[in-house]
């Protein structure tokens, strides 16, 4: 168990004398070295219950610094102790006269643990900007590395203005100087602009500015990770969407070996690439743990998910650059007389999508508008041909296609997609692409009773005879829109209503005009 007995510089490991090394001991201790504990103490606990032996003490000792040796740790310690009888654990044991070394809180009491976060360079993410009145505006937050004094250069990461620091305030008065860990509002010289979630760091030690980066990932929810899902990524003060677009490696907790890997469980940890909504400012995390550490939060449980740290910036970031287009997808679309727009359709197998993006396609094309469909079948046959329904690769066929209708959106079209599309979190990635352009989520709202009635591929049948695994609404969940756009039920109106009902949508929408 990791006990975070005082700093995050050590960690007290608990293992338990009649069952030594264990699996979990391993990961606890990988996790302790990822997260740069550099101190360690080993208490092999329930002595009492081998008798005091010293042979089984060694034993888990010897097996322990095995363990260890890879890990990189600065000090280990490790003592033999009884919780329950008290041995060991303020005072020396008269039980275990062969154990030499001090007791588990003598020795907290005397390590130092040095701490160099002061002399690193200054680091200040910004919480909230105090402006009570027209005459202050302060920048608070607490400073995650180095130190500050007024006068001091400091630079916003990301727009990269630079101003000085004019004064420190705190509650009780103000400071000559602020260092790691303090709380205080900023004010600056010059009036520059600066946001909550910004960073402000010291201009001859500036942070990383990207959007991609690697790191290791803890993960820590039941649910596993999936690549090219979004999450939230929180960094400091900052929150961003962000998804895994390359897990590279999975860290075996046993041998240490680099695995191959196509998802992460619970309590796995690994190594991957990240890339985020817009560029963040951020330090590797053995520079700077502040400022290196993230997690990554589930958009709609908004349960913690994983406990990150950056190792590097991604070089191809800074080397991609947006290449502006003479032309905009604005004018591409006023050409055609219209406003480019997604409409993504989202329901089970059988409840009706294709059949009503069909029409409501016929029925646009009558009206002069220019269209381009994108359905699960098809595009399974070409561009996603490789994929199939595992989750994983469910996300992928989304994010793939959500791609290609922001490209159909920039020339100006009206995109239809259908696609059985199960998970919100993914469509609500496909939105977050397709930004600026409109989004109008589509839910074919058929009960599946009525979609296996109907199963007009036959698909339904085999799959409940088990001849199709992760079937939809089967064996593979489908998680409703909560808030779509537009909702049809099928089982009420024909589907001539229907698609009239989504042209007039887009007519109130001005994307008809
Ligand atoms: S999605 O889940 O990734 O969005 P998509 O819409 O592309 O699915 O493809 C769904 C179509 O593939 C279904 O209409 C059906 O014809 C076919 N299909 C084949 N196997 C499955 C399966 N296991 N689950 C759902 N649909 C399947």
């Amino acid at each position: 168990m990791v006990t975070g007995a005082s700093t995050a510089d050590l960690a007290v490991l608990l293992v338990d004398a009649r069952k030594g090394i264990l699996t979990q001991t391993r990961r606890h201790s990988l996790v302790c070295s990822l997260l740069g504990i550099r101190h360690v103490v080993l208490a092999v606990n329930k002595l009492d219950l081998v008798g005091y032996d010293r042979a089984v003490f060694d034993r888990i000792a010897e097996d322990y610094r095995g363990v260890a040796a890879e890990l990189g740790f600065a000090s280990l310690v490790i003592i033999p102790i009884s919780a329950r009888e008290g041995h060991n654990i303020t005072a020396r044991s008269p039980n275990m006269p062969w154990y030499e070394g001090p007791s588990l809180l003598e020795y907290l009491e005397t390590i130092e643990i040095e701490d160099d976060a002061g002399e690193r360079p200054f680091r200040f993410p910004v919480q909230w900007i105090n402006r009570p009145d027209l005459d202050f505006r302060g920048f608070s937050g607490t400073v995650a590395a180095g130190s500050v004094a007024p006068g001091d250069p400091v630079v916003v990461m990301g727009s990269g203005r630079q101003s000085r620091v004019k004064e420190i305030v705190t509650f009780d008065g103000r400071l000559q100087r602020a260092a790691t860990g303090d709380a205080v509002t900023l004010t600056l010289e010059d009036e520059i602009d600066i946001s909550r979630g910004d960073l402000l760091v010291s201009p001859q030690a500036r942070a990383e500015f990207a959007d991609q980066f690697a790191a290791t990932l803890v993960w820590m929810k039941e649910e596993g990770l999936i690549p090219g899902r979004s999450y939230w990524l929180k960094l400091g003060t900052r929150t961003v969407a962000a998804t895994v677009t390359a897990l590279k490696y999975r860290i075996d907790v046993d041998s240490g070996a680099h695995l191959a890997a196509r998802a992460l469980g619970s309590n796995e940890i690994g190594f991957c690439n990240i890339s985020t909504a817009t560029p963040i400012a951020f330090d590797s995390y053995a520079a700077s743990r502040d400022t290196g550490g993230f997690i990554l939060i589930d958009r709609f449980t908004q349960e913690t998910a994983a406990a990150g740290m950056i190792a590097f910036a991604l070089r191809r970031a800074s080397n991609i650059h947006w290449q502006d287009s003479a032309v905009t997808p604005r004018q591409r679309a006023e050409l055609k007389g219209q406003q480019s727009a997604i409409l993504w359709f989202t329901g089970l197998s059988g409840a009706g999508k294709s059949t009503i993006a069909n029409r409501v396609e016929q029925k646009l094309i009558a009206l002069g508008c220019h269209t381009m469909l994108l359905d699960g079948d098809n595009v399974r046959h070409g561009l996603n041909r490789d994929l199939g329904f595992t989750d994983i690769d469910r996300v992928e066929n989304i994010r793939r296609v959500a791609e290609a209708a922001r490209l159909m959106s920039e020339a100006g079209l009206v995109a239809i997609c259908a696609f059985i599309s199960p998970f919100r979190a993914d469509r609500q990635m496909a939105r977050d692409v397709a930004a600026p352009h409109p989004f109008i989520e589509v839910f074919i709202d058929t009960p599946i009773e009525e979609c296996m009635r109907r199963d007009p591929k036959g698909l339904y049948a085999k799959a409940r005879a088990g001849a199709i695994p992760n079937f939809t609404g089967i064996d593979s969940p489908y998680e409703p829109p909560e808030a779509p756009e537009v909702r049809l039920t099928t089982t009420d109106a024909n589907v001539e209503a229907l698609s009239e009902r989504l042209v007039e949508e887009l007519r109130q929408r001005n994307i008809l005009v």
